[in-house]
């Protein structure tokens, strides 16, 4: 982690008495913004790492994806052994809305693993700095639909660099979560014509791969199934020094955040030839859309294209990283740090 974080609140919440985290990494570009994770942790500290990482990351990820905007992240620490009531639920809510209220609009909160568009609407009973409430309450609503969009883009740019064509009919894939993002994402496959493996830990989604035509497998062996591409959409850290030389797929590119679970295993994969688009810009889309709704007052239209250019970034990426001899993470890094570097 190099650039150092701005602000990071650690505070027991005042109803709730649960650890909340809020971490801003970055306001170069414009006011952090980054989701509200709500989530088991065996140790409060894990939460706190997981704040830092995914706030870094967002600054990455606006960076990248051309938004004036810095990266933030909150992180709620559940209880490990129990889910909250609804009443608890509510208190961390509140709790996260005064802190986010204290920023003053230098960070805006949204949904992540965890949340959701009501919880949004919750939090935006405390502040206005919440994106995704529902669209009732004039929020942009329900964020996935659009980081699928997104990451769909993103496997035709991949497609693009590995096969000479965009083409997703014909191709296969792993996609490995069928939560939010990972299930919609299956979808758009499958309406493409693409061949599919999907995977989750909770074996009621198995009932999705069956409407969708899809084999459904355990993780373990959906992960290393022979495919053209493997699509994380769950939790960070699926890409181990361990893993990876047991890979069989061309390329991996997908919505996880986090996906290395070490820096050089970057490396790992372009010394085994495998592609890998950057999490941070295949999962932009998401708060693209919400910055672009609610911050710059784009029309939908306008939303989409500006999501639907992750495709080109990418393909810049794979370009210069197979131009110049670095890592597809390197490359994105290298683009997120230009942008950094001049508004400074
Ligand atoms: N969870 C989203 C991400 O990781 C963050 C987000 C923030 C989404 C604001 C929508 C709106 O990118």
């Amino acid at each position: 982690m190099e650039f150092g974080h701005e602000t990071v609140v650690l505070r027991r919440g005042q109803r709730s008495r649960l650890p909340i985290i809020v971490a801003v990494h970055s306001t170069v570009l414009g006011p952090a913004v980054g989701g509200c994770r709500m989530w088991g942790y065996a140790r409060w500290e894990d939460g706190l790492r997981d704040a830092l990482r995914l706030s870094e990351g967002m600054t990455r990820k606006c960076a990248a994806a051309g938004l004036s905007n810095g990266g933030g992240k909150t992180v709620v620490v559940l209880p490990a052994d129990r889910p909250l009531t609804a009443d608890e639920r509510r208190a961390a809510l509140y709790d996260v809305g005064d802190i986010v209220a204290e920023f003053g609009g230098r960070y805006l909160t949204g949904p992540d693993a965890g949340t959701g568009v009501a919880d949004m609407g919750v939090i935006g009973e405390r502040t206005e700095y919440v994106f995704c409430r529902p669209e009732a309450d004039g929020g942009s609503g329900d964020p996935s639909p659009f980081t699928a969009l997104g990451v769909v883009a993103a496997l035709r740019a991949t497609c693009l660099a590995m096969s000479g064509s965009p083409e997703l009919a014909g191709k296969r894939f792993a996609v490995i979560g069928a939560g939010n993002v990972g299930a919609q994402i299956a979808r758009q496959l499958a309406a493409a014509g693409a061949a599919l493996i999907l995977s989750d830990v909770d074996p009621a989604k198995r009932s999705l791969a069956a409407e969708l035509g899809a084999e459904f497998a355990d993780p373990e062996s959906a992960v290393t199934a022979e495919v053209d591409v493997l699509v994380p959409a769950a939790l960070g850290g699926l890409l181990t020094r361990e893993l990876v030389p047991r890979l069989r797929c061309i390329a991996v590119a997908g919505a996880a955040n986090n996906q290395l679970a070490e820096p050089d295993v970057a490396e790992l994969l372009r010394a085994g030839d495998i592609l890998w688009a950057p999490d941070y810009i295949a999962n932009a889309g998401g708060v693209v859309n919400s910055v672009s709704r609610e911050i710059l007052g784009d029309d939908p239209a306008t939303a989409v294209k500006r999501i639907e250019s992750i495709a080109d970034t990418l393909t810049g990426l794979f370009e210069t990283a197979a131009r110049t001899g670095i890592t597809t993470a390197a490359a994105a890094d290298a683009l997120a740090r230009q942008r950094l570097a001049a508004a400074v």
